[in-house]
């Protein structure tokens, strides 16, 4: 056989050794890219500009493996953020669980894709049983269901549809799948959280319903939708001739992590025929946790539920389902092609994603799902929720008697929002500082004033690191002090 390029994998030895050789030459790049637990190098954006700009992205000629890896180890890696350090605390953006990465190996490898089970037979088996673990981890039963999804934007829009669709055909016998949105359509309304995620905003805008169709309930000192203020608003609003067809809680609201009262949301949605939404992208990690679940309330209350495993669940981009009560919601999503999902097929047993989806070509997230929790047990995510949890809390505890501080809200879940008491702008100068020091911490504005943010979600975070970081913090607004 003549000698050609490796390029793709095959059963030769000279691809496997050649694909072996260049995941291992990778890792040893990412090994050397860092030397020190800071989230980030602490460069300028314009000398990192600079740096990135002069790469010349396609060369007239290959450069090779090799050669391209060097440039990249040198010139990026070096300035990625690295999710793992301890010192990484601003997003909802949670580090990689290791294994969680080889996971990604296996499904980059295989790059089978979910629509159809003749392109992803064992990955497909692998959702349709996770999807069955998670119905029953958040309480569902055997009629539900639920799909994999690119995050939980596309999760909330999945449940948004299917709620949009489910109303319209029970409320007026108007199938949206067909003709689109019902004359009566600028009288819809989704309900949600003032502090809600902007997906409830946009998927109303690509609903055809618009911004309008959004009204924000106002929330009350814990950041949680006050139920009283929700009741009158909804019952004024459906006396006014409007109709909701769909109310949202959030289960761990981005800035706060706050959780809604599920159970009494419950009650409304049921009063004017809503379906009831979870988000939970954020607190559906809880459920893992015996003794900080009843934080997040009964998530088997709601119609359907949005899970990131890519927050809490510490797995890598992308990562997220979309779980139904009804199996039935998610036929909205179903159409067919002659190409690609026959009936006839589906009536002989094999199952094509596709059918319960946004999206066509997809992701083998599942498996990432399956190889953590097998790795880890509910034990091992228990322990990591609990750890998660308490740093929370022990953050809180030791802000909360320090009058050089601020913090307005007691946290739920893993995240708290607090301030330095001297001003919107140490605090903005504060977070740029401890940034170029390598240490990344969030900010966000709560009743008009600039906050600080840790939204802690490494559980390789010990209480000696926060307590370190908040002397930290001090010295660096002493060293702002004229
Ligand atoms: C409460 C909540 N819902 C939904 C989302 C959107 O999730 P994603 O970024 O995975 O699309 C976020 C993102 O932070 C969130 O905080």
């Amino acid at each position: 056989m003549s000698h050609r390029d490796s390029l793709v994998l095959s059963s030769s030895t000279q691809d496997r050794d050649e694909f072996r050789r260049q995941v291992s030459a990778t890792m040893d790049a990412i090994m050397a890219s860092y030397d020190d637990e800071s989230a980030f190098s602490g460069m300028d954006p314009f000398e990192l500009r600079r740096r990135i700009q002069a790469i010349d992205v396609l060369p007239d000629s290959g450069l090779g493996f090799d050669d391209t890896l060097t440039t990249v180890a040198r010139e990026v890696l070096p300035h990625m953020l690295r999710t793992w350090s301890v010192d990484y605390m601003p997003h909802l953006h949670a580090p990689s669980l290791m294994e969680s990465i080889s996971s990604e190996l296996i499904i980059g490898t295989y790059n089978d894709s979910m629509d159809s089970w003749d392109q992803s037979p064992a990955a497909t088996e692998v959702e349709l049983s996770v999807i069955r673990c998670l119905c029953t981890l958040f309480g569902y039963d055997g009629n539900a269901d639920g799909c994999f999804t690119s995050g939980g934007s596309q999760s909330n829009l999945s449940g948004i549809i299917a709620a949009r669709d489910a109303w319209c055909m029970k409320r007026l016998g108007h199938d949206v799948k067909r003709h689109g949105n019902p004359d009566i359509w600028p009288r819809m309304r989704l309900y949600t959280s003032e502090i809600s995620h902007f997906s409830m905003d946009k998927s109303c805008h690509l609903l055809g319903l618009g911004h309008d169709a959004v009204v924000k309930l106002p929330v009350d000192d814990r950041c949680r939708i006050d139920i009283d203020q929700a009741r009158r608003i909804i019952e004024r609003d459906v006396e006014a001739g409007l109709l909701p067809f769909c109310i949202v809680a959030t289960l761990g609201t981005t800035d706060f992590g706050s959780v809604d009262d599920i159970a009494a949301l419950r009650l409304i949605a049921d009063r004017y025929g809503a379906h009831l939404h979870a988000d939970a992208a954020y607190g559906s990690g809880a459920v893992m946790s015996r003794r900080y679940r009843e934080r997040i309330g009964d998530l088997s209350l709601a119609d359907s539920i949005t899970v990131d495993f890519h927050k809490m669940f510490l797995l890598p981009i992308s990562c997220s389902a979309i779980l139904v009560k009804d199996a039935s919601l998610l036929d909205c999503f179903e159409l067919h092609a002659d190409y690609l999902n026959r009936q006839e097929d589906e009536e002989d047993g094999y199952v094509n994603l596709v059918d319960k989806s946004i999206q066509t070509t997809r992701r083998a997230d599942a498996l990432k799902v399956l190889i953590s929790f097998m790795t880890h047990g509910r034990d091992g995510y228990e322990r990591m929720i609990d750890t998660v949890i308490g740093n929370a809390d022990h953050f809180h505890s030791r802000i909360s008697g320090d009058e050089d501080f601020i913090c307005p809200v007691a946290p739920t879940l893993s995240s708290v929002v607090f301030a330095l008491r001297d001003g919107d702008e140490v605090n903005r100068a504060v977070r740029r500082a401890l940034l170029s020091s390598g240490t990344v911490i969030g900010q966000t504005v709560k009743d008009g004033r600039v906050m600080l943010k840790f939204t802690l979600l490494n559980p390789a975070l010990t209480h000696e690191h926060i307590d370190r970081l908040i002397e930290r913090i001090k010295a660096f607004r002493d060293r702002l002090k004229p």
